[in-house]
């Protein structure tokens, strides 16, 4: 044996694993736990087809967005993540496919489910334990802030839900929306892991991970290095057979950047990484109704559970109270397009010219689309995890989405945009007073814009010194988490060359004909309106508010329009205040009159889909 020889051997392996990134991605299975697992639910004779996934059903994108549990800082959280995709994912098949989609919120978990580690590691069946035992609400009640109860976000009702308002209060919510597990257990074993997904849904899995894993870019994957120590969880939304190769299509919490669109294939039927040992299963509890409105909201007990919290009960709470429900609605998030000198960019006609506005159905809800929807990926809540004035991103960069949607005519990409990143290049306004809506497009043309799974949504403003830097544009981020109070920046970096997303037409539209024409040929716009009292306290139906308006304060989006059987015309738009606001984060408003000034200052972008890397599907092919 040559001493010299193992020497250097082993000093290339101290090398490497110092050099390679950290690989534990946090599952940690708490010895002391027990759980309530039941049996899964056989059902006898349906035949498994060879090629499924939920990303395509019959033409339909069952599958919420993509994330990145990895930003702002790094956080061990897969465990938490990959239980609440498989939750909002068989949410959606359960409401199929009708908007919005919920997504619910691995925060929660991190913060409450105190069985796990929160950032330092858990297993997805704890998560679903917590979830039939207490409950979870969605990310627009409790936002990802990548930490957990050991690093500086330890349980209080804020983490369940909350709202904040422009002098700096928070406070936790009375009522939100709430959603259970009714049942889980586990699976394993090719063939009933098969029959799980596609009978019932997406399952969590735990998964060996290896360097190649980090690196994978695409195609079938096979680890050849035969490791089989499960240190990660991810969820399995398919399967399928390419160039005679049987794969497991993976989706993962590492953004879109990584992998093929943030999924990946998986060589099956040999274990590959062990992730045919130890899958599991989770049923949802239905608490909505004929897929729309969500019916189910807190208990009594947990009203009074609620009351008893330090921020509910915080003197500065208490006597801000009264300001927040008459000032709330003060806010302003919009500068005047009047001020805006940045000007068009017009390149085509304008559907209004060459559209024949009697011609316009009478109803129209880029919703629902002959049963699709086209507008369900995203519903925000630009008030947490605090107060900013960032509506004039939130309605631009929805719409937009909303439109690369309705142009690629491909529903199995969730098309969200990142608002944290467009607000680290302080672009186009700041949280204290809002900005001009139409530059968001008019950046989407000179710059592109990014996938929210590149910069996670932290509601505020950057320092001026790290203004715009890559690492503040894109992210990516590896552990260890960083202790309470730390931001550790030093174990995040610039993800290089990131997808952007282009425009190549914005302009302004106003008027009820001219809306009406360019949301239908070309989808959602964003419109100014005044916000008010009345308004912040709408719970559904038409609102109908004419009142002298001085200024703009407010942006929303706008999708579609309709008639109640009164014979009431109304727009259909989405708010950026959260689900728990309106009808699902949505609200209907009277067309005509002006109403809040909906009609008097919007406008659009047009998605460059080749210069965003998309290949245009012509109407033949979809
Ligand atoms: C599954 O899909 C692949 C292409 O993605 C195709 O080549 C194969 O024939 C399909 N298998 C079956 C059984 O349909
Ligand atoms: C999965 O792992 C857990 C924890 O080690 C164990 O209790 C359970 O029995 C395993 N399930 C299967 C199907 O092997
Ligand atoms: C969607 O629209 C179709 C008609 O195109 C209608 O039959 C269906 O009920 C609608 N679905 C929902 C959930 O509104
Ligand atoms: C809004 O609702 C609250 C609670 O129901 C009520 O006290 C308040 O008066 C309402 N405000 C307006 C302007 O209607």
């Amino acid at each position: 044996m040559d001493l010299t020889k193992t020497f250097v051997f082993v000093a290339i392996l101290v090398g490497l694993s110092l050099a390679a990134p950290n690989l534990n991605q946090g599952l940690w299975i708490n010895p002391e736990a027990e759980l309530d697992v039941s049996p899964r639910k056989i059902v006898e004779g349906v035949e498994v087809p060879a090629n499924f996934t939920w990303q395509d059903k019959d033409g339909i994108n069952y599958l919420t967005l993509v994330k990145n549990q990895h930003i702002p800082q790094y956080c061990g959280s897969c465990w938490a993540f990959a239980a609440t995709s498989v939750l909002s994912d068989r949410i959606k098949i359960q409401r199929n496919a009708m908007g919005p989609d919920l997504h619910m919120s691995p925060q929660v978990l991190l913060s409450c489910a105190k069985e796990n580690r929160g950032c330092s590691g858990g297993w997805h069946l704890l998560a679903y334990k917590y979830i039939k035992d207490n409950g979870i609400t969605d990310e627009t009640c409790s936002a990802y802030l990548a930490r957990g109860h050991k690093n500086g976000a330890d349980c209080e009702a804020q983490y369940l839900c909350k709202n904040c308002d422009k002098y700096g209060n928070c406070w936790p919510m009375e009522e939100y929306p709430k959603y259970y597990v009714e049942d889980y257990g586990f699976v394993s074993g090719e063939k009933d892991m098969m029959e799980e997904i596609y009978n019932w849904g997406p399952i969590s899995c735990t998964i060996a991970v290896t360097e190649e894993v980090h690196a994978y870019t695409g195609g079938v994957f096979r680890d050849t290095t035969g490791r089989k120590e499960r240190d990660h969880v991810v969820e399995i939304t398919g399967f399928g057979e390419e160039n005679g190769v049987k794969y497991w299509e993976i989706r993962n919490s590492w953004g879109t950047y990584w992998g093929d669109e943030g999924f990946m294939k998986l060589v099956r039927g040999i274990d590959n990484l062990g992730i045919e040992t130890n899958c599991s299963w989770a049923n949802v509890k239905n608490s909505w109704d004929a897929g729309k409105e969500i019916i189910h909201r807190i208990s009594d007990q947990d009203r009074t559970q609620l009351q008893k919290d330090k921020l509910y009960q915080s003197v500065k709470y208490q006597l801000t109270r009264k300001d927040r429900e008459a000032e709330m609605y003060e806010t302003k998030c919009r500068l005047d397009s009047r001020e805006y000198t940045g000007g068009e960019k017009i390149l085509t006609p304008r559907p209004h010219e060459y559209l024949n506005l009697e011609d316009l159905p009478e109803n129209l809800d880029w919703r629902n689309v002959s049963g699709v929807s086209y507008a369900s990926t995203w519903v925000t809540n630009q008030h947490v995890p605090q107060y900013c004035g960032s509506c004039f991103l939130q309605a631009t960069t929805a719409s937009l989405a909303d439109r690369f949607n309705i142009l690629l005519k491909r529903t199995n990409i969730n098309f969200a945009f990142s608002v944290q990143s467009l607000m680290n290049c302080a672009f186009g306004g700041k949280c204290a007073t809002g900005g001009h809506p139409i530059e968001v497009y008019q950046y989407a043309d000179t710059d592109g814009i990014l996938h929210n799974s590149c910069m996670n949504y932290e509601s505020k403003d950057i320092e001026e010194d790290g203004l715009c830097d890559p690492i503040n544009v894109c992210r990516d981020c590896q552990g260890p988490p960083p202790p309470d109070g730390e931001q550790s920046l030093e174990n995040c970096w610039a993800v290089d060359n990131p997808r952007k997303y282009y425009a190549s037409e914005y302009g302004q539209v106003q008027g009820v004909d001219k809306m009406k024409a360019e949301i239908f040929a070309r989808g959602p716009i964003s419109c100014g309106i005044k916000t008010t009292p009345n308004l912040y306290n709408y719970t559904g139906g038409v609102y109908s508010e004419v009142r002298e308006i001085t200024d703009l304060t407010h942006e929303i989006s706008v999708l579609g329009w309709g008639k109640t059987t009164e014979g009431e015309e109304y727009w259909i738009a989405r708010n950026s205040w959260g689900t728990y606001w309106g009808e699902g984060g949505f609200f209907k408003i009277s067309m005509y009159e002006n109403n809040l000034g909906i009609t008097r200052d919007c406008c659009f972008g047009v998605p460059d889909v080749e210069r965003s890397g998309f290949k245009t599907v012509t109407t033949e092919e979809s």
